[in-house]
């Protein structure tokens, strides 16, 4: 993030003379530059430091240091005091100053101590923004796939990780765009800058160019006090746009140029100062349409698109599924505090054949209620919502299950039919249940499934064909397709 000091110095030489020590690339150095209404000023500006001389601080001191503490920055405020006497110093530090240096000192003194103060002010920010959070936190192993659509990407993902390039990250809503993108981030040099993420789609227009360069106070009804945009926040660090391609015309002309000149001028400033920020974009729809038909600028795809990757929806990457469900299922029953540790064959099989339309999303989602139902270890069938678990069943029958305690528990329709025709239903599910789960333990491997049934290839190939069930479905993701 870039450091703001606001600077309000009474000897205008040794203001100067601070200015330019204090420059730096990470530092913006701001200088109210009429004295009316100077506190009320720089209450409405955001500043990490505020360096005053005391002849131009308020009174009554105590309650205006009070101010500043609820400044959403809560600046630390260093007074530069004319006086050389302690007691002075002291009354000052009293009353709410962080820290009081006699103005006479050598301005590399000054700096000296401001420095400190600095990287203290750096290492709040991390601490701020940067709390740990192991089980969480985005990885490109998160990525690794086996499926031919993701190992396109995974291969050119680790080498943009390293530089600045622009990348685009198209797929479809809940593939994971956000998470790669932080992946990419916290494993490369700017991790220990921030990442921001913005939804350029989810903000009317006049709010989302603020949101981005930020705006000085009263450059707009309503802008009361003055706003650090997001290119400012991710200095050093990254800066995710997602739906970039809602970004309305004019302020696609803006970003260009931010991204042309590395040069932020928020709303309502004749300045722009400089940033050092990796723009990552995303869109849930292809861009390049969205260039033909006029609504995005060309210049501006061309410079986010540099690198272009697609992240393969989850039904196209089916053989991903065991992985990403007991990863998941592993990280929320250890945050939950749930002593779930897998899904049993019948609930992965339906897991397995779901096409997710909402992704990688959906089926946490999935995942999590199933953990919140389940009373046993196992996540089954009966915990996962009927549009998921229902492909099986539809498969599988309507058949009895055994519920948690273990007691079979039959269909209400099956009490209202004679016992020959339910005991006739009973075995053909049974069968059918037996035959999946076989086929499931052995991944679809059928002269193994048909030794452990005792029954012939070809007998078990009928069974399977009178139940619908085709040895392809039951391939673990480590096996080949052939
Ligand atoms: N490979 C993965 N491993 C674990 N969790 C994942 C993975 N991919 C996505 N997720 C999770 O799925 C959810 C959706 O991911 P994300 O927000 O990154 O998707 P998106 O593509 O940005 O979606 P949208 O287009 O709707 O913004 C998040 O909770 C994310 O942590
Ligand atoms: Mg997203």
């Amino acid at each position: 993030m870039l450091i703001r000091i606001t600077l309000a110095v009474h000897d205008s030489v040794l203001g100067k003379r601070l200015q330019d020590l204090l420059a730096r690339p990470d530092i913006l150095v701001q200088v109210p530059r009429a004295r009316k209404n100077l506190w009320e000023r720089i209450v409405s500006e955001p500043s990490d430091v505020l360096i005053i001389s005391q002849s131009l601080l308020p009174t009554p001191l105590k309650e205006k240091m009070g101010e500043l503490q609820l400044h959403p920055d809560s600046p630390a405020a260093v007074v530069l005091s004319e006086s050389a006497d302690y007691k002075v110093h002291a009354r000052l530090l009293a009353e709410g100053c962080d820290a009081v240096l006699y103005a006479g000192l050598a301005v590399e003194q000054v700096r000296d101590v401001i420095e400190t103060l600095l990287e203290k002010r750096r290492r709040l920010t991390q601490k701020r923004f940067f709390a740990p959070q192991p089980l969480a936190e985005p990885r490109l192993a998160d990525f690794v796939s086996k499926s031919p659509g993701m190992a396109v990407f995974m291969n050119v993902v680790p080498r943009v990780v390293g530089s600045d390039t622009a990348l685009l990250i198209e797929g479809e809503t809940g593939v994971g765009k956000e998470r790669l993108a932080c992946a990419i981030h916290a494993e490369g040099p700017r991790s220990t800058g921030r990442f921001v993420a913005l939804n350029c789609g989810a903000l009317p227009e006049h709010l989302l160019e603020s949101e981005l360069f930020g705006h000085v106070r009263g450059a707009f009804t309503g802008a009361t006090a003055a706003r650090r945009g997001w290119f400012e926040i991710a200095h050093r660090g990254t800066l995710f746009l997602d739906e970039v391609g809602e970004i309305p015309l004019h302020l696609q002309v803006k970003l260009l140029r931010v991204l042309q000149e590395h040069e932020v001028q928020p709303i309502g400033s004749e300045k722009s100062f400089g940033v050092d920020v990796r723009v990552i974009a995303a869109s849930n729809r292809p861009l390049e349409p969205e260039v033909e038909a006029g609504r995005f600028r060309r210049d501006l795809y061309h410079r986010l698109s540099v690198v272009t990757v697609t992240v393969p929806p989850l039904r196209e990457r089916g053989d991903d599924i065991p992985v990403l469900v007991d990863r998941h299922i592993r990280y929320i029953a250890r945050e939950i505090g749930r002593r779930v540790t897998g899904v049993n064959p019948l609930a992965m099989q339906a897991l397995c054949r779901y096409p997710w339309p909402g992704n990688v999303r959906e089926l946490n989602n999935v995942l999590e209620r199933a953990i919140l139902l389940c009373d046993d270890t196992e996540i089954t069938l009966d915990d996962l919502p009927e549009s998921v678990g229902g492909t099986v069943a539809g498969v599988v029958g309507a058949g009895p299950a055994l519920d948690s305690a273990q007691r079979l528990r039959l269909p209400e329709q099956w009490l209202a039919k004679p016992l020959r025709e339910v005991r006739e239903a009973f075995v053909t599910d049974l069968e059918r249940q037996y035959i999946a789960g076989l086929l499931t333990a052995t991944s679809g491997r059928i002269g193994e499934a048909a030794k452990r049934a005792g029954l012939q290839e070809r007998s078990l190939y009928e069974k399977m064909k009178e139940f619908g069930l085709r040895k392809e479905d039951f391939r673990s993701p480590h096996q080949s397709k052939t």
